[in-house]
Order: C-alpha cells, then sequence, then structure tokens
C-alpha cells in the first residue's frame, strides 16, 4: 500500500508501553514508504546521557542544558530506529531496565519537553512519517492526518514486554511493577500526559494478533488517503 498520492500523511501513533506501538509503526512505515520515527528513544537518548554525566533526574534545568548540548539522531531502519548520540550508537543500551526509568523520570519535566517537541516537529513536518510516541497526536502534531491511540489491557502490556526481554522468575515481578509505576507516571503527569487526542481513534490490541493491528491501521490510512 505505498501512498502514490503526492501530499505525505503525518501519521501519530500514540499509547502506553508494551501495547505494540513500535511495531506497528515501522510495520505501517514499511507497507507505506515512509519513515518510522520513535520518539520515545529521544526520550531515552538523553536519559542515557544524564545517567552518564551524573546528572540528578530532577534537574530540569541541568537537564535541558544537557539536551541542547546533545545530538540525538533516529535513523528509520528495518528493525526499528538506530539511535546515536553524540554520533555512537546507543541503539540497545537505551533499552535498558535503568535508562527506561531514567526515561519516564527526565520526561515529565516542561522544559525539556519543550524541546523534544520542537526537534520532533522539525523531523516530521514534511510528512511522510509515522511517529510514535506519548504525546504526538495532542502535542507534536495535533493537526496530524490520522491520529491511532494503541491500546491494550494492562496484564497483557506487561506480559508482551517480559516475553519481549525473555525476563521470568522473581525479576519479572520487579519488571512488571515498574511498568505500573512509569505508566501511572506518563499518565498523571502535569504536562502532556499521555491521553488520547480528541479526535484519535482508539485501538485496542487486547485480544488482536499483530497483523489484524497491521491491517486495521493500514485501513484507517487508506480512509484518510482517500478522504484527502
Ligand atoms: O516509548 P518509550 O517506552 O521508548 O518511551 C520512554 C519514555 O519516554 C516513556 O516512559 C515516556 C517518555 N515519552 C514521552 O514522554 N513522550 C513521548 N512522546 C515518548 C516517550
Amino acid at each position: 500500500m505505498t501512498d502514490q498520492s503526492s501530499r505525505k500523511l503525518i501519521i501519530a501513533i500514540d499509547g502506553p508501553a508494551g501495547a505494540g506501538k513500535s511495531t506497528i509503526a515501522s510495520r505501517l512505515a514499511r507497507k507505506l514508504g515512509y519513515i518510522n520515527l520513535e520518539s520515545g528513544a529521544m526520550y531515552r537518548a538523553l536519559a542515557l546521557k544524564a545517567i552518564e554525566w551524573d546528572i540528578s533526574f530532577e534537574d530540569e534545568a541541568a537537564l535541558l542544558k544537557l539536551a541542547q548540548n546533545s545530538r540525538i539522531q533516529l535513523e528509520p531502519s528495518m528493525g526499528g530506529n538506530r539511535v546515536r548520540l553524540d554520533g555512537h550508537d546507543i541503539s540497545s543500551r537505551i533499552r535498558e531496565r535503568d535508562v527506561t526509568e531514567a526515561a519516564s523520570r527526565v520526561s515529565v519535566h516542561p522544559k525539556v519537553r519543550e524541546w523534544m517537541v520542537a526537534r520532533q516537529r522539525e523531523l516530521g513536518i514534511g510528512g511522510g512519517v509515522v511517529m510514535e510516541g506519548r504525546d504526538i497526536g495532542t502535542k507534536v502534531f495535533p493537526d496530524a492526518d490520522l491520529k491511532i491511540f494503541l491500546d491494550a489491557d494492562p496484564v497483557i502490556r506487561e506480559q508482551r514486554r517480559l516475553d519481549q526481554q525473555q525476563i521470568k522468575g522473581p525479576s519479572a515481578q520487579d519488571m512488571a511493577a515498574e511498568l505500573r509505576e512509569r505508566d501511572l507516571r506518563d499518565r498523571t503527569r502535569v504536562i502532556s500526559p499521555l491521553v488520547p487526542a480528541n479526535d484519535a481513534v482508539i485501538l485496542d490490541s487486547t485480544s488482536l494478533s499483530e497483523d489484524e493491528v497491521l491491517r486495521r491501521a493500514e485501513a484507517l490510512v487508506r480512509q484518510r488517503m482517500e478522504s484527502n
């Protein structure tokens, strides 16, 4: 379903961790010949730099300065985004647990978010992009052509994350607890909390296969293309 129309759409996919955003965004982008941008990877990159530079996750001014002095690059590839921080490939490192936790903490700060949102707009403004995150449809691209809010039952999301990272035993419980805590922080933060945009289509993937979610997302894209 390559997009043959002249105007390239901006597609926003938001939702909580473990709902399947990254997979769907990357598969959808591939089908359309679009690029897929994982906004969460940018928060993760900043979080990693804060860890490395021993900057407090609570220090908004220092985090903003750190962001301003960093080069965070997202490079779409077949298996999701490769991420570079100041020229170094940090794609695997940013998926680790300490960075995951830190990303959720650094992303609560309004000034950090403002900086990230501005960079994300620059990346997506030309269209032909599937951008995924938490606030893409509400804040980064409130005029996106299509907004999908991908959700799933929390127990299923936890299970998917554990399967993805092949975690079993007691650390599985810790990880599930961390995911719940992170979810709560993302949903209740003062600035740009995770909520569906008013005009988002809610897709609940609890009992759907990945292929089925993709099929529904493609159908939504087709509708938007036809109405353009
Ligand atoms: O999508 P992810 O799990 O890689 O995101 C990591 C953290 O970054 C997540 O806890 C919340 C934050 N985030 C955000 O606040 N806004 C976004 N658009 C994307 C991610």
